[in-house]
């Protein structure tokens, strides 16, 4: 009887054995026993499921993706060497669940931490190894990895990998994709902290950012090895593919590209004493929403904030302050802007006479608070004479006569538009998710309302950066 040697079949039917089996959880000649068996039972393996012959020198493409969908995106997922490679597996079902097709490199060096069977296993594609695989290289096929795809990943990014590219080199499969691509490339650097902080990598990293190369992390944590910690962490899975689905989206419009953007949020805090303030129950959210709407529309945004539990919105300028002083002067340093939009709770008075040392019970009874006015930030931006943004809108938050309280303000404090909310401890505005606004529009002596539905702090942020988007388009 003769025997079958595996090693000598030809690549395309090596590589679809190995893809079955891995898939299938057997050994690569048990699944050829099995599709024997299934062959003298009469149930071969389906046509279209066998792999395409082996490619000829001249006439085969050199990539031959083994699913392919139609219209999805594609990453080319180079998974570089370093303990990392585990999470690039992870990564591989990330993408994936958004519905990007992925296909796999794996360096030399990657193959000490996972297999390629893993990775094509996951991928459902064939995954490449070698610059010089005769099932991969004829057609020049780093050049088709480089450039049939969207977007190309490098997960983890060693340190060496980031040297070869800000270098040019192209000795590997990886390099040489990396040197033919015309695709985004996204790397997720992962390395030891002391390897990051070297001055070669950063020399490497400024060039590849000078190059437009995206970067995610490394984070600060723990490193596998142990004791060791600072600076080098790869980015998890998740947030890899949420970079790489940011950079596969579509161009957002960006109505407000060279706008400048100046909101005020959240409440301020009034000393008493070194100790004790007062205070509002303003979360800061509706501001915080509406500075990340402005900036995605492409504005350069400067948000003034008082105290408030929020992260700064990614691509905003956050200036922190306490009282409503420290909020007007850092407002007056950041003009001149195009639009400002006053949404912070300013407190309206403040301790005349704010304690140096913590006030004490005394005998005599309650220490005496004198409060006196603080300044009206929106009044005084809104009747500069020379800095006056051209758009300037103030927020009312009232509790009683909504629409007539705002009309009033919009007259008394010389804003164009006015946003009124209901604050009534009924409507959970306050501190809440959702809120409910009318927005009151200065045209000539007359003012209109509109009056929105009940939106999240988001909704509503968008939809009032729409109306300034076309508000701002109208006048140029
Ligand atoms: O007068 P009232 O507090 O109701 O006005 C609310 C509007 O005025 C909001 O836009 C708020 O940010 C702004 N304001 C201000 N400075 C103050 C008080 C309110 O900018 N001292």
């Amino acid at each position: 009887m003769a025997s079958l040697t595996i090693r000598k079949l030809d690549d395309g039917i090596k590589s679809y054995l190995r893809l079955r089996s891995a898939k299938n959880g057997r050994s690569v000649e048990e699944e050829v026993r099995v599709i024997l068996r299934e062959y003298c039972e009469g149930s071969p393996a389906p046509a279209s499921s066998l792999p395409p012959p082996s490619p000829a020198p001249t006439e085969s493409p050199a990539v031959e993706r083994t699913g392919p969908s139609v219209g999805q995106p594609s990453v080319t997922l180079i998974i570089g060497g370093g303990i990392a490679a585990f999470k690039a597996l992870e990564l591989i079902r990330r993408l994936k669940e958004r519905h990007i097709d992925v296909r796999c490199v794996l360096t030399r060096a990657a193959q000490q931490f996972v297999t390629p069977l893993s990775a094509s296993a996951l991928s459902h594609e064939r995954v490449y190894t070698d610059l010089f695989d005769p099932g991969s290289e004829f057609d020049a096929g780093h050049i088709r990895l480089a450039r049939e795809c969207d977007l190309i990943v490098v997960a983890p990014a060693t340190a060496d990998l980031m040297a070869k590219m800000a270098h040019g080199h192209a000795d590997d499969l990886a390099s040489a994709i990396l040197l033919a691509a015309n695709r985004p490339i996204l790397l997720a650097p992962a390395m030891n902290p002391l390897m990051w902080n070297n001055a070669a990598t950063r020399r490497n990293v400024m060039q590849l950012r000078r190059d437009g190369i995206h970067m995610i992390g490394p984070n600060a944590g723990e490193m596998a090895e142990s004791n060791e910690a600072g600076v080098g962490r790869m980015s998890e899975a998740a947030e890899i593919a949420a970079a790489a689905v940011d950079i596969l989206r579509p161009p957002r419009p960006r109505p407000l590209a060279g706008k400048r953007v100046l909101i005020t949020a959240g409440p301020t805090h009034e000393a008493i004493d070194p100790v004790r303030y007062i205070a509002n129950r303003s979360s800061g959210k509706q501001g915080f929403a509406i500075a990340a709407a402005a900036q995605a529309a492409g504005a350069d945004v400067t948000l003034v904030s008082g105290p408030v539990e929020l992260r700064d919105p990614p691509g905003v300028t956050v200036i922190r302050v306490e009282s409503a002083r420290d909020m007007l002067h850092r407002v007056q340093a950041a003009l001149p802007a195009d639009i400002a939009i006053f949404a912070a709770a300013v407190a309206d008075w403040r301790v005349a006479n704010e304690g140096e040392q913590k006030l004490k019970k005394t005998p005599a009874g309650m220490p005496p608070l004198q409060l006196v006015e603080n300044p009206d930030i929106l009044a005084t931006i809104s009747k500069l004479e020379d800095k006056r943004p051209p758009l300037v809108i103030g927020f009312a938050a009232e509790t009683e006569h909504l629409i007539d309280n705002a009309k009033a303000k919009i007259a008394r404090k010389g804003c164009d538009w006015i946003v009124a909310n209901d604050v009534s401890p009924s409507t959970g505005v306050m501190g809440g998710d959702r809120n409910t606004v009318h927005l009151l529009t200065r045209n000539g002596a007359d003012i209109e309302v509109d009056s929105w539905p009940v939106m999240t702090k988001e909704q509503v942020a968008a939809e009032l950066v729409a109306k300034i988007a076309k508000a701002v388009e109208n006048d140029s």
